[in-house]
């Protein structure tokens, strides 16, 4: 843990993640443990969020309780991946706005480039919760994480389910600003730029389309 990058090192976090990297794990699976791990780990982001108090009445007597303080925070998906990660954040937070982020790879610049982007309004007012299970390169994460600061957002986490060091130093590189949670920091990435030991593509994985 540092000011930068967080570890869930959770043990039902682990577990889960184990059974994700698993190659003849099935898609179904594949789903529902990207869910229950994204719900672990955006109740670590979730901590740190502001608050206040409101005067209620129990039953027995009125009191001062605590309540959450400011804008619902925002989730941003940054696709197609992403999307698998979209209801874990959703099940802690329902009422949670959602945006996302299309980009692709020019295979000519090898710069992303932008297909899609649709956020919600006020995100300068917002905790802004980014998810996309494969910090690999870096380069289009740091791509998302510029649009998003153009359209306002200040305070940004990435969630992501695995971390490649390449990839932290790239994010560091560009947006020092950004907290990273992960639940691993793997060992490096290939030369095709997949995550080692990875867990594979974890579109095609969660999607079926392998
Ligand atoms: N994206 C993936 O889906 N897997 C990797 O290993 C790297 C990027």
């Amino acid at each position: 843990m540092s000011d930068y990058l967080t570890v869930v090192d959770h043990p039902l976090v682990q577990h889960k993640l184990t059974r994700m990297r698993q190659k003849d794990t099935p898609t179904s699976d594949f789903r529902r443990l990207l869910r229950e791990i994204t719900l672990l780990m955006a109740y670590e982001i979730t901590r740190e969020m502001p608050m206040t108090t409101n005067t209620i009445e129990t039953p027995i007597e009125p009191m001062d309780a605590p309540v959450l303080a400011g804008r619902t925070p925002a989730v941003v998906s940054i696709l197609r991946a992403g999307n698998g990660m979209l209801d874990g954040v959703l099940e802690l937070v329902p009422s949670a706005p959602v945006g996302f982020v299309g980009l692709y790879r020019d295979e000519e610049t090898l710069q992303p480039v932008q297909y899609y982007f649709k956020v919600p309004e006020g995100l300068d007012e917002r905790l802004v919760i980014a998810v996309d299970p494969m910090l690999a390169t870096g380069n289009s994460s740091a791509a998302a994480i510029d649009l998003l600061k153009k359209a306002g957002a200040r305070d940004i986490r990435f969630l992501c389910l695995l971390a490649a060091p390449e990839g932290i130093e790239r994010m560091k590189e560009a947006h020092p600003d950004v907290h990273i949670v992960t639940a691993s920091v793997d060992k490096c990435l290939d030369d095709r730029g997949y995550i080692v030991p990875g867990l594979g593509d974890a579109g095609d994985r969660m999607f079926g389309t392998q």
